[in-house]
């Protein structure tokens, strides 16, 4: 045997092993693409960043089983979600994982935040909310651009932001939580039920606050019982409505039964029939849901969503109330980052400041509102 004859059998195993390898890297390459592709996000929702490496420690403490709780952060009130993933982060042992759904502007301010040391080991994934998939589902007028808050429909997609999830739990931006976020995820929904809201009547709120509200907790508060669609649902018009402020949804069903798709029917359909009431607040975000999910939802504990801490700036919980709450909800026009919020101290405490100094807590005795 030759020399050349050697080499050209070494040259002939070396060229072997180097296709094996670019086809084996291949193969891997191709099926990373397809696993990326196959994630539907029909809303063109761009997964920003996310960080599944918590310290050690913590993944021990913590159990595995992941959380999944989605949350709309908007930027003019960035410090409200701060400051309720602080107390639902700091309040639980478990594995949660935040969705953070927010428009692409605030992305950096979001994630500089996140930093912050007392936040630094929060988990959590930004998705980007395109606006443009409420396009014909929304009267905008157009004096009032400014008011128009495309994220409160975040909650009607939310397969789309937690596709692999088959529980997950939605809460707004004005909530605090002071318990264990599990046993609100352990909240179980009855067969057939997508999702589970807290009833407007049933609810210890409701015992304080209902008192001068009118037909504000029944359908008839949010619907306009005038319009013949409305009509030929034949919902009653007494029928205790819910808050869609925190729920718990089973993703499975939701799916099956095609509800973002139900929702989105009775948006575009309101835009020409004006199906929702005109009485009251004016939500455009509960109409739709009281339709989809009437007689077809399960029940949360009323302490999981004490809510109307924001409906005037009195206060109308006791201190002990308010400290036995699990889970207490600002909804309404005072807010507890703004000048007259009640029990705004129980908020504060899981407040975050802002590194960037964009968002300032607007106090009556502070200097910012002094100068004023
Ligand atoms: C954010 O999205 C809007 C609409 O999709 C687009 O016009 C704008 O350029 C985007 N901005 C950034 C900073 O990416
Ligand atoms: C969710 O719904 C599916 C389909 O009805 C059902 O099989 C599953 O048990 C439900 N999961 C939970 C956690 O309720
Ligand atoms: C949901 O949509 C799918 C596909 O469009 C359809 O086959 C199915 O019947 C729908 N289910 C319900 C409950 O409307």
């Amino acid at each position: 045997m030759t020399l050349r004859k050697v080499n050209i059998s070494i040259l002939i195993v070396a060229v072997v092993i180097f296709l094996l390898v670019i086809h084996h890297n291949f193969l891997s390459l191709s099926d990373f693409l397809r696993r990326e592709l196959s994630d539907p996000s029909p809303l063109g929702l761009q997964p920003i960043d996310f960080i599944p490496a918590a310290p050690q420690r913590l993944a021990d403490e913590r159990n595995d089983q992941e959380i999944p709780v989605v949350i709309a952060a908007s930027d003019e009130r960035l410090g409200g979600a701060i400051a309720a993933m602080n107390s639902i982060y700091q309040n639980t042992r478990a594995n949660v994982v935040f969705h953070i759904v927010t428009l692409n502007d605030t992305v950096d301010h979001l994630r500089m935040w996140l930093r912050s040391p007392p936040l630094k080991n929060i988990r959590y994934r930004i998705l980007d909310f395109d606006p443009r998939v409420l396009e014909g589902k929304v009267q905008v007028d157009p004096q009032k651009a400014d008011a128009f808050k495309p994220l409160t429909f975040a909650r009607f997609y939310l397969p789309s932001f937690v596709p692999h999830a088959e529980k997950v739990i939605y809460v707004d931006d004005d909530v605090i939580v002071q318990d264990d976020i599990v046993e609100l995820y352990n909240n179980p929904l009855k067969p057939g039920h997508a999702a589970a809201f807290s009833d407007d009547c049933d609810s210890t709120s409701s015992k304080v606050a209902v008192r001068g509200a009118g037909n504000q907790y029944n359908y008839i508060g949010f619907l306009d019982y005038k319009k013949e669609t409305i009509r030929k649902l034949a919902m009653k018009a007494n029928t205790c409505s819910f808050n869609p402020g925190v729920f718990v949804a089973n993703l499975t069903e939701w799916k099956l039964q095609n509800i973002t798709k139900q929702l989105e029917k009775w948006m575009a359909l309101n835009v020409v029939e004006e199906l929702y009431s005109k009485t009251l607040a004016g939500s455009i975000t509960t109409p739709p849901l009281l339709i989809v999910f009437y007689k077809q939802h399960s029940s949360i504990d009323p302490m999981w969503n004490v809510r109307h801490l924001g409906s005037s700036a009195g206060k109308r919980y006791s201190p002990q109330f308010v400290e036995a709450a699990k889970l207490l909800h600002w909804n309404g026009h005072f807010k507890p980052w703004g000048r007259t919020a009640s029990y705004a101290e129980v908020w504060e405490k899981w407040y975050v400041p802002d590194p960037a100094g964009k968002f300032n807590l607007i106090r009556r005795h502070s200097e910012a509102y002094e100068a004023k």
